[in-house]
């Protein structure tokens, strides 16, 4: 007993995340409206195989036999998204109460089965009707947002106490606003989207203000970011400034930085560092902006997936540490870097002093069912030990990490890459539904029937 290592507090988070577009289907049922995604998956050559989550996963329908999965793993929660338009087919005014009730549902089972629902507002599926209207350029979209906000809150919030307003900022301005590869696949101007950008975090502070006035329980409030992680590659006090200091830094005019989408949310203002970077391109704003943006807010939610290592250069100047030829990457060409989830959080709860919960992390491996009618996922295993050894170290070392969720929950749509690249815990035939539970996610269960302790065993061999 001695030496065993100290683990995750007792009433960690062991969680999986998914969200609405991935794994609903149903795109055209119930009087749902489409969304950017419905019409991106139309167009040729948009999506890997020319695919669409017009049905994906059919957990509109197999939400029932999902969470009954969910509790095989024995999944104390479970983060899902709303799909905007499924609830307000236009985005805004009429309700479709089959939509909402879809919802309302799937929370009543989740509780029954005790896995605690985290609700994520905007998980990327924005209504098509106010994509028309202009979409996150419009300058009333904001107010969009809340009153959609609105709308789930009240149906939900009697039994929904966790919410996340957006998830990964960056990545879907970035790839949707910017690059053009993910919905509504727009190039727009770096003064464009660094309004898009303003007008999202607008959106995110109104509708956290809806969620403290109209919650009917108490309610612990996110933001889902997608967290830029800088690795130290030694332990030396230089090395480990240098990662600090640029995983805080904005040198390049794009979207792939942490600070020009966390500084106003947490700290209330613009990193000045940004305003030089993006220049004359910077929106107006206002003092006022910056109050709504900034509402507190109770954890510092964070997907992770990798890291990029850093050593201080001869100069002392912070430089990318070169990687050997070789350097393992995932299914998805992702980098395996399981020190992304030691510093990520460390760093991260340094700057921002709230309690982490991490709100992805996983990787695309090739999964296919094996003669023996099993799927057979060891590199899965090991990345997902690998990854939490370093975050039960994070914690160790007095980070507040309160949850995991592990991404995903079952093989899904993977966006512009279609259904190639599975993610799952579960592995679903996209042909007949048929699912599988994988060797991980029986590994999975049994990290967290013993709150972390199985993470210490190698195939069967103690890895102290
Ligand atoms: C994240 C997204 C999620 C999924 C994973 C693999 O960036 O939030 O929807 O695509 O990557």
């Amino acid at each position: 007993m001695q030496n065993e290592p100290m683990s995750f507090g007792d009433d960690f988070l062991w969680g999986a995340a998914t969200s609405s577009y991935q794994i609903e289907g149903g795109a055209y049922e119930d009087g749902k409206g489409l969304s950017v995604w419905d019409v991106m998956c139309e167009r040729p050559d948009a999506i890997l195989d020319g695919n669409s989550g017009a049905v994906a996963c059919d957990h509109y329908h197999r939400y029932k036999e999902d969470v009954a999965l969910m509790s095989q793993v024995g999944l104390k929660a479970y983060r899902f998204s709303i799909s905007w338009p499924r609830v307000l087919p236009e985005g805004i005014g009429r309700i479709n109460p089959k939509g909402l009730e879809f919802y309302d549902r799937l929370v009543d089972e989740l509780m029954g089965r005790n896995i605690r629902p985290f609700v994520t507002l905007f998980h990327w599926d924005y209504p098509y009707a106010l994509y028309q209207k202009g979409g996150w350029l419009n300058g009333d979209s904001s107010n969009w947002f809340a009153e959609y906000a609105r709308v789930v809150v009240e149906t939900l919030s009697d039994r929904v106490s966790d919410w996340m307003t957006i998830n990964e900022t960056q990545s879907f301005i970035g790839l949707g606003h910017q690059r053009g590869l993910h919905a509504p696949g727009l190039k727009l101007s770096h003064k464009e989207w660094l309004q898009v950008s303003h007008n999202v975090l607008l959106a995110h502070g109104k509708a956290v203000q809806v969620i403290r006035s109209h919650a009917k329980c108490p309610a612990r409030i996110g933001y889902a970011p997608v967290g830029v992680v800088k690795v130290p590659v030694t332990d030396s006090p230089a090395d480990i400034e240098a990662a600090r200091a640029t995983m805080f830094a904005i040198t390049e005019k794009n979207c792939e930085n942490n600070t020009w989408w966390m500084d106003p949310v947490f700290l209330g203002k613009y990193p000045e560092d940004g305003l030089a970077v993006f220049g004359k391109d910077v929106p107006q704003f206002t003092d006022e902006d910056m109050r709504t943006i900034s509402q507190p807010l109770d954890d510092f939610c964070i997907n992770i997936y990798n890291g990029r290592e850093v050593r201080a250069g001869a100069d002392g100047k912070a430089e990318k540490w070169p990687r050997p030829p070789g350097y393992w990457r995932t299914n998805f060409g992702w980098s395996v870097v399981p020190q992304s989830l030691y510093w990520g959080p460390k760093f991260f709860q340094e700057r921002y002093k709230l309690p982490v919960l991490i709100t992805e992390n996983g990787m695309a491996n090739v999964d296919w069912k094996s003669l023996d009618g099993q799927v057979h996922d060891p590199q899965r295993i090991d990345f997902l030990q690998r990854y939490l050894l370093e975050l039960q170290r994070a914690v160790q070392d007095g980070v507040d990490v309160r949850g995991y969720f592990q991404w995903s929950f079952m093989d899904n749509f993977e966006w512009a890459d279609g259904f190639t690249r599975r993610f799952g815990l579960t592995h679903v035939d996209f042909e007949t539904q048929e699912r599988t539970l994988k060797d991980s996610a029986r590994w999975y269960a049994e990290v967290i029937r013993t709150n972390g302790r199985a993470l210490h065993e190698a195939q069967g061999q103690s890895i102290e």
